[in-house]
């Protein structure tokens, strides 16, 4: 049966080109049973899965909840209100114990960039998690892997193979986990990105990835076949990035306006959570060219493609392995 090459999914640099293939097939399969009366099947029933939510989250955490069930794994959640970590108990620690309860695999979402990483590190330290795997649902301004494969997912299904294909990821590139993923991934299936954004919400140097940088919305939409619309991460921004929201919308936002004007109209995407009127017009996310919701839907089969490949790979194995 064929296997990841990597032991967690950390992020989407380690992940090889087979790897994402059979992300994206097995995404596939998971999808064709999403869409049976019976959604249910038993590939996991022998797992424990933890979901640790350390920052806010609606659709990644219910996704992955249900990708977990629907693949029959025991889940347990775990989010940082109302924990122990208020008496001082660190990450590493919390983790380790709840591993010592035989938890299999654990989904983290955290502020600090690498948190993820972290765990991988340390936990062979301890008996009980030598075997564990780690999912990185998303760590601060980092990554959030699982959101560009579901993306990748998304526009495969709209646009076909994506080699060649052009995407634009359209805000704010400077704190947003979203666009390095997505740039990383689409980067490594051959797609051309760009990023369009004011410069003071693009990191210096992102050109050296390769992708092309734009400051004109309007120039942008024009030569792209995909637009994904990302979120002013408000909950980041230590300092004021541009004058006010209507001003951000004005040249940033896809609005109507701009929309009409457009003689080839891209498909719209969008991560979530909206904040209609500034980065998208409602009546566009609603709108027939946006696969924000397909989006949503693909992203519990992209989840329960990751966590079978990964859970497959912890019953078969006998050492300890970590990258
Ligand atoms: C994204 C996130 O949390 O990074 N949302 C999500 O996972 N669906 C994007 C965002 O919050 O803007």
């Amino acid at each position: 049966m064929p296997q990841l090459s990597c032991h967690h999914l950390l992020g989407i640099k380690a992940l090889t080109d087979a790897d994402i293939e059979l992300l994206m097939s097995t995404s596939a399969e998971f999808y064709n049973v999403l869409q049976r009366p019976i959604k249910k099947v038993p590939s996991l029933r022998d797992k424990t899965i933890a979901n640790l939510f350390f920052e806010n989250s609606t659709r990644t955490r219910l996704s992955f909840e249900l990708a977990e069930k629907r693949l029959s794994a025991d889940v347990i959640n775990f989010s940082a209100s109302g924990s122990s970590l208020s008496k001082g108990e660190t990450l590493l620690d919390t983790v380790n114990n709840i591993l010592a309860m035989k938890v299999d695999m654990i989904v983290l979402r955290h502020s600090s960039p690498g948190a993820g990483i972290f765990l991988a590190k340390h936990l062979p330290r301890f008996k009980h998690s030598a075997q564990a795997r780690i999912i990185n649902a998303g760590d601060g301004t980092h990554e959030h892997p699982t959101q560009a494969l579901l993306d990748a997912f998304s526009l495969q299904q709209s646009l076909g193979p994506l080699a060649g294909k052009k995407v634009a990821l359209v805000g704010d590139i400077l704190h947003s986990r979203v666009a390095l993923s997505n740039m990383l991934l689409l980067q490594k299936m051959g797609v051309h990105v760009e990023l369009c954004a004011p410069p003071s919400l693009l990191p210096k140097g992102i050109e050296k990835l390769g992708v092309r940088i734009s400051h004109s919305l309007d120039q942008t939409l024009q030569r792209v076949d995909a637009v994904n619309m990302l979120r002013i991460q408000e909950e980041r921004l230590n300092v004021q990035h541009f004058p006010s929201a209507y001003e951000y919308h004005r040249l940033f936002g896809l609005n109507m306006e701009r929309w009409e004007r457009l003689q080839h109209k891209p498909i719209i995407l969008h991560p979530g959570p909206v904040n209609r009127g500034v980065e998208l017009d409602g009546r566009l996310a609603d709108s027939a060219n946006s696969i924000i919701l397909d989006q949503v839907q693909h992203g519990v089969a992209v989840r329960m493609a990751v966590l079978y490949l990964l859970g497959q790979q912890s019953t078969a194995d006998t050492g300890i392995h970590f990258n």
